[in-house]
């Protein structure tokens, strides 16, 4: 029964999307030229994600040339401006139309959980870039994840927290996959090593205004102050921490890295300096590799990399590796082709895990601190090799 069922599914799904004609995994086949569909909020709030992704696509094919797998790659980058609705029409359409060998970018969760579909139903590798909740690579088997996981880079700073005198802590994320992660790991954690979460508070994904939270975080008065927030948001949160006085008010701020963010954090004075995250990537990762990467990215760019540039530089590395396994081709042997790849990546040594599909990778505990004139996060602590914990139970 089961397996008309899911002929007769896959029919009715690929005649809703609009892709009747699509031949999966046979299209890409034909030519000496692949394509590349690379989905970005490059415009609305976003932006910041786009601009630093797309920047270090850029420096990949610079570096490594535009041949993979005995073919000529070319890069298709489409504009999502973060709105899921678009994500998901510029898949369809860079499936069907162009007939790409694979897509990748997503620079928020919503935006890869409205391609997995696409990718399923046509067996298109789809490689995460940015978006970071860790249940999107089980919402198709042709997710494939270079960036990271909340879970992942949160165990961290709640090991720190629990080591370092912090007994009562406030948690801040946003109202949405990646916050929910970040909230539920960082409590679990913490508490298991005897500290008290106080209270959980929210903020939504668009438009936020951290003035009524951080009051209630005063009123509290915590040792620390737990914060998830997307990239881009960091600075407009960390003016606001220093205008209501928390800086000075004796509430250490901690979190994960995606508060100080390589793309804001020289910009936000001191009010960062002290403030400790973890994170798998620091653009003062002292790496021989790390150092050539951000010195040939600050020189196209004029800005620094942050974490969100590795996962699309390793994503670029993750595809050519997969099309030189493949010999070009797609569909499934480009996704068996990527899995199990082991590479040193500019954060450090990467492994995308065949079962999961997630990347295995050191994570560090880092202090703001300046830096010759700049803030840095500075890397004193590693935990070696960590796989997504939501996925190791
Ligand atoms: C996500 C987006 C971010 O900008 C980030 O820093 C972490 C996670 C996301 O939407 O998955």
């Amino acid at each position: 029964m089961g397996r008309a069922k899911t002929r007769r599914q896959s029919l009715a799904m690929l005649a809703a999307l609009g892709a009747a004609t699509l031949v999966p995994g046979g299209a890409w086949a034909q030519g000496d030229t692949v394509k590349i569909g690379v989905i970005l909020p490059m415009t609305g709030p976003s932006a910041s994600t786009g601009k630093q992704i797309d920047a270090a696509i850029k420096l990949w094919v610079a570096q490594n040339g535009n041949k993979a797998g005995g073919k000529k790659v070319e890069v298709i980058l489409k504009d999502d401006a973060g709105i899921a609705d678009t994500t998901r029409r510029l898949a369809q359409e860079l499936v069907v139309n162009d007939k790409v060998v694979a897509l990748a970018g997503f620079g928020l969760t919503p935006l890869a959980l409205a391609t997995a579909p696409i990718g399923t139903q046509s067996k298109t590798p789809m490689v995460i870039m940015a978006a970071a909740t860790s249940s999107i690579t089980e919402a198709s088997p042709y997710f494939v994840r270079t960036s990271f996981t909340l879970p992942q880079a949160t165990l961290g700073i709640a090991e720190w927290a629990a080591k370092n005198k912090i007994k009562k802590v406030v948690s801040l994320v946003t109202d949405y996959g990646p916050g929910n992660d970040a909230e539920k790991y960082f409590a679990e954690r913490f508490q298991l090593n005897g500290g008290v979460v106080l209270e959980k508070l929210r903020t939504p994904l668009r438009g936020a205004d951290f003035a009524p939270v951080l009051q209630k975080v005063r009123d509290l008065s915590p040792d620390a102050l737990f914060v998830f927030l997307p990239s881009g948001q960091g600075a407009t949160f960390m003016k606001q921490y220093a205008e209501r006085g928390l800086d000075k008010a004796g509430i250490k701020l901690i979190g994960t890295g995606d508060i100080t963010d390589d793309d804001q954090l020289n910009d936000m004075g001191d009010v960062a300096l002290g403030v400790v995250t973890s994170h798998h990537y620091s653009a003062a990762h002292p790496s021989e590799t790390n150092k050539k990467f951000v010195a040939a990215f600050e020189a196209a760019n004029k800005f620094r990399p942050n974490f969100m540039a590795v996962g699309g530089y390793d994503g670029m590395r993750l595809i050519y590796m997969g099309l030189n396994g493949s010999k070009g081709a797609g569909g499934d042997a480009l996704l068996n082709a990527m899995k199990g790849q082991i590479f040193e990546s500019p954060r450090g040594p990467v492994l995308i895990d065949a079962q999961t599909r997630e990347p295995v990778q050191d994570i560090y505990t880092r202090k703001v601190e300046r830096v010759n004139g700049q803030l840095y996060n500075i890397e004193f602590d590693t935990q070696k090799a960590v796989k997504d914990p939501a996925k190791t139970k």
